[in-house]
């Protein structure tokens, strides 16, 4: 486990990072309906999941949800929230680095959907195909190259270039791509990669 990130990352949440970002994903609230799944509890993971925004609205709606971090200050939050409301979000402390055993331990083909939402891992999307269930989706977004002045990491090690995203998920059906400046809903603009794809029903991977 990369000890400094870990630091890091509870630093910034004991110092009370995105703790008034608790709206989710506009492309995940806007795809959430429109996705079909198979079984009668939809089970979902959310990579890098921070104090659970996304997995909380996830569980709102009925899914099961694995979300799994580095920080157990964002997860101790995510886990007073989902036990307030008797959500069923289980909570992982894991370092997703490396991506080759990011997902050791997660059944394969096991997730209706997975969810990398703001965490710049390219290699972990190329790998998440593998704990997606046939037909099942796979929601990711990144923060993008720009030159534009907009919200979120300076750091350009934290942002992907154009294309990179589109090219991490190709083992997947293309349903949503897009690349540009959006506004969240807090009014922030910030300039995203968004990809949203499906496993094919005989996946190759
Ligand atoms: C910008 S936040 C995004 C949180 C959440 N996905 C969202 O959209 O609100 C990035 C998250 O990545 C987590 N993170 C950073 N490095 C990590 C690593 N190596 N393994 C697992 N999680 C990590 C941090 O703890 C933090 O919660």
């Amino acid at each position: 486990m990369s000890q400094a990130d870990r630091d890091k990352w509870n630093a910034r949440y004991l110092a009370g990072a995105y703790e008034e970002r608790t709206h989710p994903s506009a492309l995940l609230e806007h795809w959430a309906g429109r996705l079909q799944v198979t079984g009668l509890v939809p089970k979902a993971i959310d990579l890098a999941c921070g104090s659970g925004r996304n997995a909380l609205f996830l569980a709102r709606r009925g899914w099961r949800v694995d979300a799994v971090d580095i920080s157990p200050v964002a997860l101790a939050r995510l886990r007073a929230a989902a036990e307030a409301e008797n959500l069923p979000v289980n909570c992982v402390e894991r370092d997703l680095e490396p991506a080759s055993s990011a997902l050791d331990g997660f059944a394969n083909r096991n997730y209706d959907l997975a969810l990398s939402m703001r965490y710049t891992d390219v290699p972990l999307v190329g790998a998440l195909p593998r704990v997606i269930t046939p037909g099942g989706h796979l929601i990711a977004e990144m923060h993008l190259i720009t030159e534009k002045t907009v919200a979120g990491p300076r750091n350009p090690r934290f942002r992907v270039t154009p294309g990179e995203l589109r090219k991490a998920g190709a083992a997947l059906e293309l349903l949503y791509y897009h690349e540009g400046l959006v506004t969240d809903p807090d009014g922030r603009t910030v300039a995203l990669a968004q990809l949203v794809g499906r496993q094919p029903r005989t996946p190759t991977g």
